[in-house]
């Protein structure tokens, strides 16, 4: 399990907030730009949902609503649970995790460009990964559920 997160990162993450909000969605393009470089990450997703762009939006609304509940967690324990079950469906495994994270933090650079300095970089890794910990616990837990059938 990750270390909870500081008091700097938590503020770091939550003032990235309005840049997030509006451009969330060049981010997430751009993530998935990067991610499906890897063509057997691809093949797990619907392109469909892809290429309408419904995919790129639920993410960036995910990562938006994420910033600015990083201080209150409990509010996002329902969404929380929809991307488990839906990680479970479609086989999202801990060793996937990585790979987002390698798309996802460059892909803010990329957007955001001057603005995504080190340190606010640095602050969203270990946002990302506190959030990764949480998804691949639950995820274990349904997996396991499913197993126990
Ligand atoms: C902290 C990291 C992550 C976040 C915040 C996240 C967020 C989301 C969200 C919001 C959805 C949409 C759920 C819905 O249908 O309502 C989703 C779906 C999905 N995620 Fe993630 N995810 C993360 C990590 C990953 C990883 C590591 C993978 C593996 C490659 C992955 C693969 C998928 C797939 C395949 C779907 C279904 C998309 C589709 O229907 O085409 N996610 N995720």
């Amino acid at each position: 399990m990750s270390e909870p997160l500081n008091e700097t990162t938590i503020a770091l993450v939550k003032a990235t907030a309005p840049a997030i909000q509006q451009h969330g969605l060049a981010i997430t393009q751009r993530m998935y730009e990067r991610l499906f470089v890897n063509e057997d990450v691809k093949a797990m997703f619907d392109q469909a949902a892809q290429q309408s762009g419904e995919q790129p939006k639920r993410l960036a609304a995910a990562i938006l609503a994420y910033a600015q509940n990083i201080d209150k967690l409990e509010a996002l324990t329902a969404p929380v649970m929809r991307m488990a079950a839906r990680h479970v469906e479609t086989g999202v495994k801990p060793e996937h995790y990585p790979l987002v994270a390698e798309a996802l933090l460059p892909a803010i650079r990329d957007v955001l460009k001057d603005a995504a300095t080190d340190e606010i970089l640095a602050a969203w890794g270990k946002a990302y990964w506190f959030l990764a910990d949480i998804l691949i616990g639950k995820e274990a837990g349904l997996y396991a559920e499913i197993e126990a059938r």
